[in-house]
């Protein structure tokens, strides 16, 4: 909940001034709601995608002040950011509803980034491999692996998010094996090499470049750091040195 449209659309407009040299890295813009028609419109014709931070599982009713799917589609959006952690602790979503929004959004024909990770609690007790488990499997109940291919995974642990934690390269590296080996073991190998799995919780300049040089985290999800222009072209400048 940072930026509004005015804001957005103009930070949405000097990115893509700043951009122009970045070829090779994807990136996706996540705005709130009300931000995403003056993003979308000021990375038009861009290589710069969007995608909202949510969605309504049903496709239209009676859900006052939900958004579906499909009005999404409707403004031209490609992705939907679903289960984030605060989605989940913030707001009560469980692993099963996270289901449906996931499958719901791959009907309508957006990409969901999906998110998964631990809290503190679940780490510092051993858990954190059961609960990645958990989520992935409850998340994709019912997905094949064709559906699959339209999915971008993101692990981030809760206790990194927003509070200058970040996961060392080696514990991230960790759980994205087992994310990639579970992937390994409901889809098959092919599925596994393919997926992309983007590590969040407090990405920053100085930190991308350890974190990307592992080959089993394929990208960032950029919280705090993206809302300075300057911070998140510092990580798109580490990225390129990677790809
Ligand atoms: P952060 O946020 O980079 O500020 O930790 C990540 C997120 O919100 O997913």
């Amino acid at each position: 909940m940072n930026y509004g449209p005015n804001e957005a659309g103009k930070y949405a407009q000097k990115l893509r001034i700043n951009l122009l040299e970045a070829h090779g890295v994807d990136i996706i813009l996540c705005p709130p709601f009300l931000a995403l028609k003056p993003v979308f419109d000021a990375v038009a014709d861009s290589k710069i995608k969007v995608g909202a931070q949510n969605m309504h599982e049903a496709d239209s009713g009676a859900y006052t002040g939900e958004i579906s799917g499909t009005m999404l589609k409707d403004l031209g959006i490609d992705y939907v950011l679903l289960g984030h952690s605060e989605r989940r602790h913030v707001f009560g979503e469980t692993d099963q509803r996270i289901n449906l929004k996931i499958k719901r959004s791959l009907q309508v024909g957006l990409k969901p980034i999906f998110c998964v990770g631990e809290t503190l609690d679940e780490r510092q007790s051993g858990s954190t491999n059961v609960v990645i488990k958990r989520q992935m499997e409850h998340g994709l109940d019912g997905i094949d692996a064709d559906q699959l291919k339209s999915i971008i995974l993101a692990y981030e642990p809760v206790w990194a998010i927003g509070t200058g934690l970040t996961a060392t390269p080696d514990q991230a590296v960790e759980v994205h094996q087992d994310i990639r080996s579970l992937i390994r073991d409901l889809y098959g190998q092919a599925s596994a090499d393919e997926i992309c799995i983007l590590y969040g919780g407090s990405v920053k300049p100085e930190n991308t470049e350890g974190l990307l040089r592992n080959e089993d985290i394929d990208g960032v999800l950029v919280g705090g750091a993206s809302l300075k222009l300057d911070q998140f072209k510092g990580i798109i400048d580490a990225t390129l040195k990677i790809v």
